[in-house]
């Protein structure tokens, strides 16, 4: 491609200003068509252990290029300037670096919301939806007070407050930051007017008795795994929303030992968990005297779920 936009962005990137990392990805694309800069990010990604290189590609440019897409500017390459090239490049730059596509992208979908994401929030996951449809089937739109212990980027309850109009919710996190994301997730989506943060230990700044719902997705990922996990999570996610103890349990101890407390009677949970999981929790749960328990696989057909009620009856808390 010779005397377009493209040759103004190397221009530019050549008159010393910018001295950014990126510059040589800007410098190996010069000359290149846009279909031959999509090729070659992909393969880039593909070389950096990226698998998903290919579609990679194209997200990051329908990003730089939006609201145009990589088909209106394959078909009118104008549309790819200088900048947006300039811009392709410096995010390309931090995904080869295996920093998470929604942190290069600032955002992740999840249920039908579009969720602001940083590296102080766990990337709200699509298994994670399997915890949302299950509380979904179970609990109707009558006025409920919903509580995700762990909120993060407020993912849970912002998606099950969008689909339960009578609802009011409140997101609990230890982590500052993170509470700062969700709250402004929460303004985002439209949700505000029901949906309350607070900073806190997992249920230790609740009521007896005020949760008519309980939901979280707690860190339960065994200490000793995390040195071993994909780069993107291991030194791009917070460790606080990772780390699950010795055996991965730690989280789950607290929280279910808490609920007969929290939970009204004939109060719903659902917890997240890892693939092998579903026994230990749901004993966990069996011994806090909790009751209906079922362990629910995610669409992978791994268990993903361990939900179930207080009993309808008082609890030992109650005396
Ligand atoms: C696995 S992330 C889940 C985030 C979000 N709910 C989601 O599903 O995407 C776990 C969250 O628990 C929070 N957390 C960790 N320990 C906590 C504690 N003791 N009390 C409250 N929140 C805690 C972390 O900061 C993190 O946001």
């Amino acid at each position: 491609m010779s005397g377009g936009p493209f040759d103004t962005m190397v221009d530019t990137a050549k008159s010393g200003f910018d001295a950014a990392a990126h510059k040589p990805l800007l410098e190996a694309w010069q000359g290149l068509s846009l279909a031959d800069i999509r090729a070659d990010l992909g393969a880039r990604l593909i070389a950096a252990g990226i698998d998903e290189g290919a579609d990679e590609s194209r997200f990051l440019i329908n990003h730089v290029l939006a609201p145009a897409r990589l088909s209106d500017a394959l078909a009118d390459p104008a549309l790819f300037s200088w900048q947006a090239a300039d811009q392709l490049a410096a995010l390309a730059w931090r995904r080869l670096s295996r920093v998470p596509l929604s942190q290069v992208l600032g955002s992740q979908p999840f249920w039908t919301l579009d969720l602001a994401v940083t590296p102080d929030v766990l990337t709200p996951r699509s298994d994670t939806e399997t915890l949302v449809e299950a509380v979904l089937a179970d609990a109707d739109d009558a006025p409920a007070r919903l509580v995700d212990l762990g909120t993060g980027s407020g993912a849970i309850l912002l998606a099950l407050l969008s689909e339960r109009a009578g609802w009011s919710g409140l997101g609990v996190d230890l982590s500052a930051p993170a509470l700062a994301i969700a709250t402004a997730n929460a303004v985002r989506c439209g949700l505000a007017n029901r949906a309350g943060f607070s900073q806190g230990r997992w249920g230790e700044g609740l009521a007896d008795g005020s949760v008519d719902v309980l939901v979280s997705n707690p860190p339960y990922i065994v200490s000793d795994v995390l040195a071993g996990l994909e780069p993107e999570v291991r030194d791009h996610e917070p460790a606080l929303a990772l780390d699950g103890g010795t055996d991965g349990l730690d989280a789950y101890r607290e929280i279910i030992t808490d609920l007969p407390r929290l939970l009204v009677p004939n109060g719903l949970f659902a917890l997240e968990i890892g693939h092998d999981q579903g026994e230990s929790v749901s004993t966990l749960a069996h011994e806090a005297g909790l009751v209906e328990i079922r362990v629910l696989p995610d669409l992978a057909g791994n268990d993903r779920v361990v939900m179930g009620r207080r009993g309808a009856g008082a609890s030992a808390v109650d005396g």
